[in-house]
């Protein structure tokens, strides 16, 4: 149901061309917030802006590799020229190139991290000046659980995501008196392109699925809707007492 729980806020979603990303720039439209649907891939973007736009909602897309700081910059200073304010930032995008410690390859450590952490620190880097002035902001990490807990092949992905939380708590804590607002998500297994290559490598897709039970409690991938309406959550006012907070949404993956 939609009640406007983000009416009118301009919300930039990252990594909105696929999976939990773009379906949180639908969910935010859907409770009217004006989005900045931003991707590597453009094709993807424009297409869930496009999905946006047809059921009433207001969308553009904007092509960024959010690992180059002065694409951030851009893509924040578009979401002023468009919206004028910058009230709403996810950081969803990102990549999980896993494999066996010893065998990871540089260049997978260094695109790792420059994604996933660097990444995240440019937009909320590049957005906060803004919400300063506005005087008030709300930023949305997707971390995972593997920012809390590891699992086999996963070392450089999990280091990633468990800076990914500290710098959601250091950022909550530097703007908390300043009406800016950030916290992060830890989603369990949802089922999008990103595992793929972690499927293949624990025998497959099909095998993962029907072991979740196994690692996942709730015996199901998650949907990436599901982690939109939490995205959704901590965006609007909704949350306005809630900073620095880390949340699973797991199928109870990290309560064992
Ligand atoms: N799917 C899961 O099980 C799961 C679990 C925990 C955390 N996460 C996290 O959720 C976030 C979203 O992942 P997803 O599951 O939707 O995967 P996805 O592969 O469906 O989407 C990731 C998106 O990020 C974009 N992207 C990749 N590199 C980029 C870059 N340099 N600049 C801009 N965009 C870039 C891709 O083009 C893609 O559209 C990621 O940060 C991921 O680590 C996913």
């Amino acid at each position: 149901m939609s009640i406007g729980r983000v009416s009118g806020k301009a919300c930039i979603v990252t990594g909105a061309g696929s999976g939990i990303g773009a379906a949180t720039a639908v969910r935010l439209a859907e409770e009217g917030g004006r989005i900045v649907c931003a991707d590597l891939n453009r094709d993807s973007a424009k297409q869930t802006a496009d999905s946006i736009v047809a059921s009433g909602g207001q969308a553009i897309a904007f092509t960024v590799d959010v690992s180059d700081f002065a694409q951030c910059d851009a893509l924040i200073a578009e979401c002023i020229k468009e919206y004028a304010s910058v009230d709403v930032v996810v950081n969803s995008a990102g990549v999980n190139l896993p494999g066996v410690f010893h065998e990871v390859p540089n260049a997978i450590i260094d695109k790792t991290l420059d994604v996933n952490v660097k990444g995240t620190m440019y937009c909320c880097r590049a957005a906060i000046p803004h919400m300063l002035r506005q005087g008030s902001g709300s930023i949305v990490n997707i971390s995972s659980v593997n920012g809390l807990v590891s699992e086999p092949f996963l070392a450089v992905y999990s280091a990633s995501k468990g800076a990914v939380v500290m710098l959601t708590r250091g950022i909550a804590l530097d703007y908390a008196k300043q009406g800016i607002r950030c916290n992060a998500i830890c989603p369990g297994w949802v089922d999008t392109p990103i595992n793929h290559a972690h499927a293949k490598l624990l025998g497959g897709l099909e095998k993962v699925y029907a072991e979740i039970g196994n690692f996942q409690p709730i015996g199901r991938p998650g949907e990436s809707r599901e982690i939109a309406h939490l995205a959704l959550f901590l965006a609007s006012d909704e949350s306005s007492f809630i900073t620095g907070s880390i949340i699973s949404a797991d199928g109870g993956m990290t309560a064992q």
